[in-house]
């Protein structure tokens, strides 16, 4: 009898609640809360409200965006929720609001944040309609400026997975990897104008086991940014292009920053770009930190500016304090089987800071020739780079 209305209660919750019993996924889908798919209407609460609903359940859930064109403001997915795992099945194309003034200071476009078992995918588009508001981007020359929204930040989450999606026309990054825990990303397509300013494809920052694999990039900064903090992070199967290339940093530049460890690049290529695989230290750190084992690997370059840099005098675009060197340490690094060519005659430049030289640069089978048609050379200062196999040059100077 006690048991009967135990279970007769639990259906009527789950009638209620919408929550999954079974094995089978929950669909909740945002057209079932609202959702119009119309320009003339905004789909943020609509969106919101769907979200709350699958929180809400236990068990595997999916929020499912239809064919369609949404259009939304800031909208932010934050968790805890009920559901062991969540598929964001994202098949429509979803378009940014162009009214600057729905984002708050520091406030991002669309924001997984605070769950664990994600997976986002299902072919759809973030369209962050970004060229209107390019110009009034002003981090490229002032230093304390109004940083515009990412496009899909992902923040605090464990055991994500992102695969088949695409970004567009970010206001600022695409994406963001922030405090992450195994998170995974494959097939991601990137797509922005080379001119556009702080487009980078992804940005990963303060995360542990990150991987980002088998994806196209082109964009008007850097394709994919490892920032401060960073343990374990694997890049492979990238084709980069327009953009800044891959970069680790910009480090050194806040108080604080965390270290970054154990990066693997790998099988890639980098098209047109400013910068090949890059390591980049501000000088006059706030504080110490290091970057450690860090390894570049079957890397095919064309027509790449600067294919492989570390830079400790990093100063992208305004007047740069320049009283101290970068107290940023960088150690073991490996540079194997890069091949391909280079816009400039340095094809490698290794410029690492006074107070604390780059220990145990490993140079190995780098072969790029120059287009210009003169003889490679590379530059390095401050730095112990040893040259195992075929070497772009001797080390000269910087
Ligand atoms: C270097 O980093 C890679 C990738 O994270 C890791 O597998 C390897 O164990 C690290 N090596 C050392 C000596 O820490």
């Amino acid at each position: 009898m006690r048991q009967g209305s135990i279970k007769v209660s639990t259906l009527l919750l789950c009638v209620f609640f919408c929550c999954a019993l079974n094995a089978n996924a929950t669909s909740f889908s945002v057209t079932s809360y609202g959702a119009k798919a119309n320009p003339s209407a905004d789909d943020t609460t609509a969106f919101l409200t769907t979200w709350k609903a699958a929180c809400a359940c236990s068990g595997n859930v999916e929020l499912l965006i239809p064919q369609g064109t949404y259009y939304l403001g800031q909208t932010v997915f934050r968790g805890p929720c009920k559901f062991n795992t969540i598929t964001v099945n994202l098949q429509g194309t979803l378009k940014a609001s162009t009214d600057l003034s729905r984002f708050g200071k520091g406030d991002d476009w669309v924001e997984f944040s605070f769950f664990n078992g994600l997976t986002l995918t299902g072919g759809g588009i973030f369209d962050g309609q970004g060229s209107a508001s390019w110009s009034k981007n002003e981090c490229p020359t002032k230093k304390n400026c109004k940083v515009l929204p990412t496009s899909v930040k992902f923040v605090s989450l464990n055991n994500a997975v992102v695969n088949s999606v695409t970004s567009i026309d970010p206001k600022f990054f695409h994406f963001g990897v922030l405090q992450c825990k195994n998170f995974k990303a494959s097939n991601i397509n990137i797509k922005a104008p080379d001119e556009s300013p702080n487009t980078d494809g992804i940005h990963i920052e303060r995360s542990t086991t990150v991987s980002i694999t088998d994806s196209i990039i082109g964009t008007g900064d850097d394709c994919i940014s490892i920032g401060q903090g960073n343990t374990d992070v694997l890049i492979s199967g990238i084709k980069c292009g327009p953009g800044h290339g891959i970069s680790v940093g910009s480090l050194g530049r806040y108080p604080n920053e965390g270290n970054v460890k154990g990066l693997i690049v790998k099988d890639s290529s980098l098209t047109g770009t400013t910068n090949g695989v890059r390591i980049k230290t501000w000088e006059n750190s706030p504080s110490y930190s290091y970057v450690d084992n860090m390894t570049f690997q079957n890397i095919k370059m064309t027509n790449v500016f600067n294919p492989i840099i570390i830079d400790q005098n990093y100063c992208p675009y305004y007047n740069c304090d320049r009283s101290a060197p970068s107290k940023v340490k960088i150690s073991n690094i490996f540079f194997q089987g890069i091949t391909g060519s280079s816009k400039s005659q340095a094809v490698m430049t290794v410029k690492c800071s006074k107070s604390a030289p780059c220990q145990n640069v490993i140079v190995e089978n780098v072969n790029l020739q120059y287009t210009g048609g003169s003889n490679p050379i590379a530059l390095c200062s401050s730095a112990d780079v040893k040259f195992p196999g075929t070497k772009p040059g001797e080390c000269t100077s910087a």
